[in-house]
């Protein structure tokens, strides 16, 4: 496959092919995770897998593989990919602290609060990220657990479906938010189609990720 440019008609890269296939299917085996473990708690909301019982759960099995087995083959078959994108969660500096402390007077007025600039992911983006990727952890733990139940003390299974509902109704909680602010908040919303084409505008990457932009800037002109 064809190495996609990092600058394309007014607009830069941010996510390679690697990436958007990843995000794609973990949406979709989320979606897939939420509907069937809901339709297990609340029976008359399995309209799509009826009264089969057997079939929801084996439908939520899968998605569980999927879910948990995809990012982990990814950082096997794009380990520069995935290091770099691992890294980037793991800085910190004094414009992060300053971003998060100015984040809910920013959401309030966009107009009159100026943010610090910020790398390749913003300070709320790695915060959000790894509780996405804690509350993913345990969902996949305790779920491993119940699923061999019959090998485990029930008093700790018991424990694990506490664990599970609660990472997953943080996780609901993360995506909701993660979904605003990608797809409608009008401050950051202009780089929704980044996840299906790979690109932000430069006008949005200057703003959003000023110090990531103007690095990915010094290389091209070397
Ligand atoms: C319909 C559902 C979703 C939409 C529309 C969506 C949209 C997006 C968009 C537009 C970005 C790029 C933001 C940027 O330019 O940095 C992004 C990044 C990301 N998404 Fe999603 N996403 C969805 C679901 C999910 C789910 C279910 C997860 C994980 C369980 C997830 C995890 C991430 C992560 C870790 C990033 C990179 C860091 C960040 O931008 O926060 N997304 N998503």
């Amino acid at each position: 496959m064809a190495k996609e440019a990092v600058f394309k008609d007014g607009q830069v890269l941010r996510f390679p092919v690697s990436a958007r296939v990843l995000h794609s299917i973990h949406t979709l085996s989320f979606l897939v995770l939420l509907y069937t473990g809901l339709a297990r708690m609340w029976p008359d909301m399995s309209i799509l897998v009826g009264d089969d019982l057997l079939l929801g759960q084996t439908i939520h099995h899968i998605a569980a593989v999927l879910f948990v087995a995809l990012p982990l083959i990814m950082l096997v078959a794009f380990p520069k990919g995935a290091g770099r994108f691992l890294k980037e969660l793991a800085s910190w500096d004094k414009d992060d602290t300053e971003w998060m402390k100015k984040f809910i007077p920013w959401m309030i007025r966009p107009q009159s609060v100026k943010l610090p600039p910020q790398g390749e992911e913003k300070a709320g983006q790695k915060v959000s990220a790894w509780m996405m990727i804690i509350c993913a952890a345990l969902i996949a733990i305790s779920g491993i657990l119940m699923w061999t139940a019959q090998n485990i003390p029930a008093v700790l299974v018991r424990w694990m479906y506490v664990v599970h509902d609660l990472s997953m109704i943080i996780l609901i909680f993360l995506g909701i938010m993660h979904i605003y602010m990608a797809m409608l908040f009008p401050a950051t919303r202009r780089g929704r189609m980044s996840m299906v084409t790979g690109y932000v505008p430069e006008e949005e990457a200057k703003h959003g990720w000023k110090k990531w932009y103007d690095g990915l800037k010094k290389e091209g002109e070397k």
